[in-house]
């Protein structure tokens, strides 16, 4: 029976492959209407697969209405079930899935995703089988809205050794991602009308979350060392909620905010009134000396310090947390409950184990090679393709999954941005994230996380065969 695909190698389990393989047949109207199906003894003989998974495959079409069964004479197709665009749908899909050769493919050069292909699948799934056997019931019901103390323990003990961050596990709650961190400084600090000082530039996903609960921005520009501390607005005048800053790595710019701007920042707030939300996000990625301390460290009960795995182990777990000032700890809690009640216990667990047994300090020494040598082929052929027109300068390239590189004379309009698309290459403007604009329209965020050396080289020469030729400072 070749006509029927099953992959025992496909992370699918048997009866849904089966299953589907058996609609596709019957939509394309391979077996007619009232056509007798083979048995499920002949079947799993023929696709030697036990007799059971035929059986559970069957019983799915009939319950679907596919298939219909004759008492004592086994199944037959179902009429009416022929689809006629389905055979040229799964030609169309088929077509995109065949491995197309990687020069005509897109090469998207997106910051802050991690070179997912090095993800420990086994050892993560080892421990997440294992935490699963001996976990206690309670791991099945609900849990705290704060999360697992497990976990808030073995953090607390990461960041003191890693970052500089001083934390009892009480202090922390466990979100999902830095993202859901953020909405809930904004559901517990800000309502209609407060006032949130902010990097400019900085993520449009912030400035959204904090917008959409009804803050003004009152955006402090960024230069390459981050916030240029010496344009906060006056502390009294302004009365912010909170001042939001990612100091060890400024997104997008790059910068680490040097002691002297930390200080200032600190008394700032201080003299303000007001918290200062430390964003942590990819920290951990520095190549040209040990990573920074956090802010937290300097002044924990003004800081409110978001941390996430996302960029250290994978995007899609969505695991992160929160470090709060204690007097904030009980808010917090009753927001993550009246969120999404708490982060899945299982993920949680397994993440306490993956960290306390060491794997993830070995995992980021393993990876952070990687990206040290992805970063180098960036810069390098960044250098070499542009050293005749002698307009580029790379900035932020000591830390993190991306650089900003600045084009002098050229302006990255959408025609430009278009262009450079359709020549197969995928690159982020700075100035999409801009909240004042016009400063960094020649800027671009360049990605290497999660392209090969080899898609870095080739995105490269792409971006440089249409930026060679842009013709006037104005772009396109
Ligand atoms: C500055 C910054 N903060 C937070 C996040 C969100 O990360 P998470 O996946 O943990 O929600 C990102 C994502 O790229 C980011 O760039």
């Amino acid at each position: 029976m070749a006509w029927v695909m099953i992959d025992r190698e496909k992370p699918v389990p048997l009866i849904r492959q089966l299953y589907t393989e058996l609609c596709a047949i019957i939509l394309r109207g391979d077996w007619e209407a009232g056509q007798k199906l083979p048995s499920t003894r002949k079947l799993a003989e023929e696709l030697q697969i036990s007799r059971n998974v035929a059986v559970e495959a069957y019983e799915q079409l009939y319950a679907e209405g596919y298939i219909e069964s004759r008492q004592g004479s086994g199944y037959y197709v179902s009429a009416g079930i022929y689809l006629e665009q389905h055979a040229r749908h799964i030609e169309v899909l088929s077509t995109r899935e065949i491995p197309v050769d990687s020069a005509s493919q897109t090469i998207d050069f997106r910051s802050g995703v991690p070179a997912l292909e090095h993800f420990p699948r086994t050892t993560w799934g080892k421990i997440v089988q294992r935490v699963c056997q001996e976990a206690p019931l309670s791991a099945f019901g609900y849990g705290r809205p704060e999360g697992r103390f497990e976990l808030r323990q073995v953090i607390s003990r990461y960041l003191y050794r890693t970052r500089g961050v001083q934390c009892k596990p009480e202090q922390i709650v466990i979100t999902s991602g830095a993202t859901q961190a953020l909405t809930l400084i904004a559901k517990v600090l800000l309502t209609s009308g407060s006032r949130v000082v902010i990097e400019d530039p900085i993520t449009q996903d912030i400035q959204t979350i904090f917008k959409t609960a009804g803050a003004v921005l009152l955006p402090v520009p960024a230069d390459e060392f981050g916030l240029v501390t010496d344009q906060l607005p006056d502390p009294h005048a302004s009365s912010p909620s909170f001042v939001f800053v990612t100091p060890s790595h400024q997104f997008p710019l790059g910068g680490t905010l040097p002691i002297k701007r930390r200080l200032q920042l600190i008394r700032y707030a201080r003299e303000s009134g007001s918290y200062i939300v430390e964003d942590d996000y990819d920290s951990e990625f520095r190549y040209d000396s040990p990573p920074i301390s956090s802010l937290q460290g300097l002044a924990e009960e003004r800081v409110i310090y978001i941390g996430s795995f996302s960029k250290i182990l994978s995007p899609g777990l969505r695991l992160g947390y929160l470090v709060l000032p204690l007097d904030l700890v009980e808010r917090y809690q009753s927001a993550k409950w009246f969120s999404d009640l708490h982060t899945p216990t299982i993920e949680q667990l397994a993440l306490a184990v993956f960290i306390e047994e060491g794997h993830l300090e070995k995992y980021i020494n393993r990876v952070k090679k990687v990206y040290r040598k992805r970063r180098q082929t960036l810069c390098e052929a960044l250098e070499r393709a542009f050293s005749e027109t002698g307009n580029i300068r790379i900035l932020g390239a000591s830390a993190g999954l991306h650089i900003v590189v600045s084009f002098a004379g050229i302006r990255f309009s959408p025609v430009l941005l278009n262009q450079l698309e359709n020549t197969g290459v995928r690159v982020y403007p700075v100035e999409e994230h801009a909240l004042s604009p016009g400063r960094h329209t020649d800027k671009l965020i360049i990605g290497y996380g999660n392209v090969s050396e080899q898609q870095i080289e080739e995105g490269v020469r792409r971006l440089y065969s249409v930026l060679s030729s842009v013709e006037n400072a104005a772009g396109v």
